[in-house]
């Protein structure tokens, strides 16, 4: 047997990798679950250890807020089950995105992304990174490589989409955009949350950096805000040293470090890591959103029964899409697995096992119904979240996805009658029938 690149783990099969992976029994104390190691501080050897830690000489735990050991188990596990060859475990999936992106784009660089995102996402895209001097062009046909090439220009830095959009249910060409995005010496970032490494691992399929809301499938039980980084290892940033001076100049505050060359793929630690290191010891440094110990371990234990648990969700979707495409309440579903989706196809390519627990649909009666729908539910929690063990519903327009125009809003496939559910891991004869009570509200509206 080999080991995983990242965490010695022998090549043990994904749901054998999601309860092992990064941890072995504690060697202080002998604890076989994995400790919560709450401390803001590691006390050094000596002064020259010290020394050499803060230089980067040496790597190990110097304080909490750019690591800690629990931290470092569930980055290590998640790593081995997307299959890159590190990560980083952040306080939110919104924090995941930020550092994922500036610490590749800078004042002055442009990103090109699909609008079909998750609205706190396109928020940060449309509003928040122009305050920073980065411009964003948000492509007109996700579904067509000519959208995203036309977008390029001499200054992006990285093309940036969703694999399962959340909540159109779009399934992103990962090996098409990424063959553009590589042919504009550029990487690709995807937010995988909605589907899961366990439905689809977007580093095999050419992606370059994966993120996630691990607030989502990977903790499960709707406890815990979180975030991570996966880097696939595969982009090499030292490529191109004037389009990407970040990476291939002297950093001051490491004593003339130069990320691309001493942490990439020529530096001396056997992987390319200079993009998930320069992550951490840069921008988790100076910005500071770590994730609480308490919150890396509620994390682990999700992970460890994700495959069961994501197994359910599908099977359960399923049976929920179908009832919902056989309604004659309902005008139209939003799941990339039912046959005649628009993107069964692509859904058929990346996510075979299904396109996620997440799907979307449009009520007859628009807003009002829709209201009157999300109401009348009572095992189904009104709740701005998702990928909980729990059913969930929202209604997008007037929430999460409510703080842009109708014109964003329509792009992300946000429209006024549009129902959003999560569809839980509970029996599913009490989902449908919870379902039913919605829809003989919606029509008494
Ligand atoms: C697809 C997606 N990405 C990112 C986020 C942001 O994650 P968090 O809420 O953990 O900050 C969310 C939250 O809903 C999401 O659905």
């Amino acid at each position: 047997m080999t080991d995983d690149a990242t965490s010695g783990t022998p090549h043990w099969s994904f749901e054998t990798r999601q309860i092992h992976a990064g941890q072995a029994p504690d060697s202080a104390t002998g604890a076989r679950a994995l400790p919560i190691y709450q401390t803001t501080s590691y006390v050094f050897k000596d002064t020259e250890q010290a020394a050499n830690l803060f230089a980067l000489k040496e790597f190990g735990n110097i304080y909490t807020r750019i690591m800690n050991p629990t931290q470092d188990a569930v980055e290590q596990r998640i790593a081995s089950l997307e299959g890159g060859v590190g990560a980083l475990l952040v306080a939110s999936g919104q924090a995941a995105e930020t550092i994922a992106i500036l610490n590749i784009a800078e004042a002055g660089d442009h990103v090109v992304a699909s609008p079909s995102l998750y609205g706190g996402t396109f928020n940060l895209l449309k509003y928040t990174l122009p305050k920073f001097g980065i411009e964003v062009t948000f492509v007109e046909d996700t579904t067509d490589p000519e959208s995203w090439r036309a977008a390029v220009r001499p200054n992006t830095k990285l093309f940036f989409g969703e694999t399962i959009s959340n909540p159109k249910v779009e399934i992103l060409d990962i090996e098409a955009v990424a063959a553009v995005a590589h042919e504009a010496g550029v990487p690709l970032i995807v937010d995988n949350t909605v589907a899961t490494p366990y439905v689809l691992r977007p580093l095999e399929w050419g992606a370059d950096i994966v993120v996630h809301s691990a607030t989502k499938y990977l903790g499960g039980h709707g406890t815990t805000i979180a975030g991570v980084i996966v880097d696939g290892g595969t982009f090499d940033f030292g490529a191109d040293p004037e389009k990407f001076p970040n990476f291939n100049t002297p950093e001051e505050s490491y004593h003339g470090l130069v990320f691309a060359r001493d942490l990439g793929v020529g530096g001396a630690l056997g992987a390319n890591l200079a993009y998930i290191l320069k992550a951490r010891v840069q921008l988790l440094r100076d910005l500071g959103p770590a994730v609480a110990p308490f919150n890396a371990f509620l994390i682990a234990q999700g992970v460890e029964t994700l495959s069961l648990r994501i197994d359910r969700h599908l099977e359960n979707t399923r049976a929920v899409a179908e009832f919902l495409d056989a309604h004659e309440q309902v005008e139209s579903v939003r799941w990339a697995s039912l046959p005649g989706d628009p993107f069964f196809e692509l859904a058929a390519k990346y996510t075979p096992k299904g396109s996620g627990a997440v799907l979307a649909f449009e009520i007859a009666g628009g807003a009002e119904a829709g209201k009157r729908f999300v109401e009348a539910l009572r095992l189904h929690s009104h709740v701005a979240n998702l990928g909980d063990v729990r059913s969930l519903v929202i209604h997008p327009a007037s929430t999460t996805h409510s703080q842009g125009g109708d014109a964003d809003r329509l792009a992300a496939g946000v429209t006024p009658g549009l129902v959003r559910l999560s569809v839980g891991i509970e029996h599913i004869d009490d989902i449908l029938a919870d379902l039913e009570l919605g829809f003989v509200a919606a029509k008494a509206a």
